[in-house]
């Protein structure tokens, strides 16, 4: 019985092997609209099933510059990235939009998006999170704009995939208008961070619009077609 099983377990063993692609990894990089806490990371991570890891190394109060300075996710991206078949997200902008005009910050991510790749990582751009100022009830303040279109340039000069988190966000708050839109604060003034429902529906965005330009990451994201459906159609 025992001879039996081990021959039968070399037998499988190198064709197991063979046939196993390694499982994709995603970590996701950036600012406090990322982490957790009150960002999108962990409604996305929930919305995963099946990959080697999703691990949130967001950093509440960062920059594309200062993110690198956090000793404890950076060295855990450099682990990360070591993996073969491991993605990095990366999102910022908006502690970039106080300090750094488009060019600076475009630069800034360019220089990182790089250094991304040259550690093993795929980097995947994600463009800022809208925050939900409104003008008036249907018109949102839209100041992260150019830092959105500066993101989007800096992937298409590197040839990387890109999300356009910035304007899907921001369609989907247009049609919510602001009195729904603010039911994702994080507490009743706090445009910007999200409460956990905010998480989860923008962690569903994310996944929704990953899975859009990677399609091969498809089969790791749990649909929910409820919830795509009301992003879709502006409702919650
Ligand atoms: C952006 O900021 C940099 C550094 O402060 C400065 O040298 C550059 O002229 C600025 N560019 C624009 C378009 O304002
Ligand atoms: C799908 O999303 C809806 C909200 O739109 C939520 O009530 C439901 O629990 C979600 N389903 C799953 C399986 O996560």
């Amino acid at each position: 019985m025992f001879a039996s099983l081990l021959s039968l377990a070399l037998v499988a063993l190198p064709l197991v092997s063979a046939a196993a692609a390694p499982k994709p990894g995603i970590i996701l990089i950036g600012d406090s609209t990322v982490a957790t806490g009150a960002g999108w990371g962990p409604g996305f991570c929930k919305d995963t099933t099946g990959l080697a890891t999703c691990t949130d190394l967001a950093v509440s109060g960062t920059t594309v510059i200062s993110w690198q300075h956090q000793p404890t996710e950076y060295n855990a991206f450099l682990k990360a990235c070591t993996v073969p078949n491991t993605f990095a997200t990366i999102q910022f902008g908006h502690n970039d939009q106080k300090i750094y005009n488009t060019t600076v910050y475009g630069a800034n991510l360019n220089t990182f998006a790089k250094l991304v790749k040259a550690k093993g990582c795929t980097p995947v751009i994600i463009t800022s999170l809208a925050r939900r100022n409104f003008k008036s009830a249907h018109v949102p303040d839209d100041i992260l704009e150019p830092y959105a279109q500066e993101a989007i340039s800096v992937a298409n000069a590197l040839k990387l995939t890109y999300l356009d988190l910035h304007q899907a966000s921001l369609t989907y708050i247009t049609k919510l208008g602001s009195t729904l839109s603010y039911e994702f604060n994080l507490d009743g003034t706090d445009h910007t961070h999200l409460d956990p429902m905010g998480q989860a529906y923008f962690g569903r965005m994310v996944a929704d619009l990953l899975i859009a330009k990677l399609p091969t990451l498809k089969s790791f994201i749990v649909p929910n077609a409820t919830m795509t459906k009301a992003e879709a159609n502006g409702t919650l």
